[in-house]
């Protein structure tokens, strides 16, 4: 009987984990990009301060991060004491992790922190510094006791220690009666199929870098996962955080970067300094455009993927993809230009043009070829300028769309009277 209840439970894992989170891609901060091994107690604190600051604003009205939905702040790697453990490095012999207290003298006053803002704070396990060549259960349960402890709502499973069993990560986390947010963090090894998904989100590239051939080897990742429609609601498909206002990245590449990772539904999450005017003025416009944010969030049963790419090619330096663990340098080149699309529904699409060329160039769009477009004659809204650009016959000429720069639109039937809610 009791075997008999325990598939039962495990049948109900489903699709996709039934922890009521994540149906609609996660938006948030993680420390990595910024701190990396540097991260701390306070240096967290003030980011979770900068993510309900009101100083900027849309649309004329004082508007923080999380007001546009990035909430939940995640800590990542190098919080543990390291030389903590006798028989491991920072687990106990029981299994406890052992917190480096000299950065981080107080977890629970830190989630408290975040919860008293209205965010949500993140954790991070399985760690890649002073990873251990060994997994016992007591890890898992104390690792899993720990966050309860300290109050995280959420969890970034890394895939450097030996703790890589997931589904034995989600039953613990299931048995705390909390809902936790887990991200899968195996760089496109462990992933889902149609029954099986166990996390919110899972990693389908390794690790994405300031640089324009980078963030479009990473955004390639994601297309089988959306032409099989495994990335969907609970389980979406996700090459990384966000380099937008981290150094490398020119403002048209990151308006690009931003506008890919929103039309392939993957959670956006952050990594720049939120608390530095100069960064956040240069990206501001792009981070807080809810017109991009909206397609991010819609789903109509595609998570979104490329629809058309030129046949002549470029090289891209630094383009390279990370395909289930094992990192493949791209020696052919990658398309001189790519659209993607996304249904967004009530028979609209959104579709994004990205010129990887190096020289500026014509983006032609024929209607007709966009995947679940109904109109011949259809209404054209640019989702970088918010501006309608008419009713237009059968294809719409983007003129001279810069090196590394796009176009985003929002297309739907012109017969129909437009309305933008
Ligand atoms: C635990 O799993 C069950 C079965 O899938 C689900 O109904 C329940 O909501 C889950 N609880 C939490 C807190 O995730
Ligand atoms: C703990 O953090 C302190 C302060 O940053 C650092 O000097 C020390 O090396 C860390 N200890 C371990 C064992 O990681
Ligand atoms: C965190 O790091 C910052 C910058 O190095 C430092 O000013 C601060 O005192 C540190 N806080 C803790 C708790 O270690
Ligand atoms: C999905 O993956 C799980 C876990 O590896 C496996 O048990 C199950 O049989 C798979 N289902 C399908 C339809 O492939
Ligand atoms: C993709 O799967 C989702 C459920 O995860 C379903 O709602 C949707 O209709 C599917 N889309 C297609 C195109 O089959
Ligand atoms: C690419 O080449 C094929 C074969 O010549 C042709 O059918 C197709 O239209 C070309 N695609 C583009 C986008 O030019
Ligand atoms: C648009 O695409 C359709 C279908 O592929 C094709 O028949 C038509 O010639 C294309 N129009 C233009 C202007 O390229």
């Amino acid at each position: 009987m009791a075997k008999l209840l325990s598939l039962l439970a495990v049948a109900q894992l489903g699709a996709a984990i039934d922890n009521g989170l994540g149906r609609t891609p996660p938006l948030g901060w993680r420390s990595w990009n910024l701190y990396n091994r540097n991260v701390n107690q306070s240096l967290m604190e003030a980011i979770m301060d900068g993510m309900v600051s009101k100083k900027r604003q849309v649309d004329g009205v004082p508007t923080s991060l999380c007001d546009l939905g990035y909430c939940d702040v995640g800590l990542d790697d190098n919080w543990q004491n390291c030389d903590g453990g006798q028989k491991y490095h920072y687990h106990g012999d029981s299994g406890i992790p052992i917190i480096n207290q000299s950065r981080f003298p107080d977890m629970v006053a830190m989630t408290a922190h975040a919860h008293r803002l209205g965010l949500t704070a993140g954790w991070y396990l399985n760690n890649c510094i002073c990873s251990e060549g060994t997994s016992t259960d007591a890890m898992y349960q104390s690792d899993v006791a720990a966050l309860t402890v300290f109050n995280f709502d959420g969890v970034k499973l890394d895939g450097c220690g030996k703790q890589l069993d997931l589904d034995k990560w989600a039953q613990l986390l299931n048995g705390t009666g909390r809902k936790v947010l887990i991200e899968n963090c195996h760089w496109g090894r462990t992933v889902p199929n149609a029954t099986w998904c166990p996390w919110n989100f899972f990693r389908t590239s390794g690790d994405v870098r300031a640089s324009y051939g980078s963030v479009v080897g990473n955004l390639q990742t994601t297309t089988e996962w959306a032409q099989k429609n495994l990335s969907r609601p609970g389980c979406w498909g996700y090459p990384d955080m966000l380099e937008v206002g981290v150094p490398g990245l020119s403002y048209q590449e990151s308006r690009s970067h931003f506008a890919a990772w929103a039309i392939v539904s993957s959670p956006l999450v952050l990594s720049m300094d939120v608390n530095n005017d100069k960064v956040m003025d240069d990206v501001w416009d792009i981070i807080s455009n809810k017109e991009i944010l909206a397609v991010n969030q819609a789903w109509a049963g595609h998570s979104g993927s490329p629809f058309k790419q030129a046949n002549r090619t470029v090289q891209l330096p630094d383009y390279f993809m990370r395909i289930q663990g094992v990192v493949v340098p791209y020696k052919e080149q990658v398309h001189s230009w790519q659209f993607f699309y996304k249904p967004v529904g009530d028979n609209k699409v959104a579709v994004l043009l990205m010129n990887h060329d190096t020289a500026a160039q014509d983006l032609v769009l024929n209607f007709s070829e966009v995947p679940g477009l109904k109109c011949q004659k259809c209404q054209v809204r640019c989702l970088f300028k918010h501006k309608d650009l008419g009713s237009h016959e059968t294809s719409f000429t983007s003129k001279s769309v810069a090196s590394h720069d796009s176009r985003m639109f929002l297309l739907s039937d012109a017969s129909v009277e437009f309305v933008y809610a």
